[in-house]
């Protein structure tokens, strides 16, 4: 798959705080990012089940994404919906270039 590779403005990796969701916006997408045992992961700022924001929500013991609104669960690596109600959360990858965060759109 080709990606449209986009600097994440204003956001440095070593900036982020451990396992704090925070919400940004790239070419206009609202985009979730999260920091967790310095792995970081990118996935769509609202919930695919109602659209609550993801930046309002927290990690389970397990480091899975926990929704604020209905408490449905999804893998920050790959959407998947850990809780088993059939969503799938979309991710993006993301590299790191000279600390600099890049997304792939
Ligand atoms: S809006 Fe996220 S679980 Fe319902």
């Amino acid at each position: 798959m080709l990606y449209n590779w986009t600097a994440i403005k204003g956001i440095r990796f070593e900036d982020l705080t451990d396992r704090k969701i925070i919400e940004v916006s790239v070419d206009e997408k609202r985009i979730a990012l999260l920091k967790k045992d310095e792995h970081l992961f990118a996935f769509a700022a609202t919930c695919p089940h109602a659209g609550a924001k993801f930046c309002t929500g927290w990690l389970d013991v397990q480091g899975r994404i926990v929704c604020p609104e209905h408490k449905y669960r999804f893998e920050p690596t790959n959407g998947r919906n850990t809780s088993g109600e059939g969503y799938k959360l979309r991710t993006y990858p993301l590299e790191i270039r000279e600390g600099l965060i890049f997304i792939g759109l």
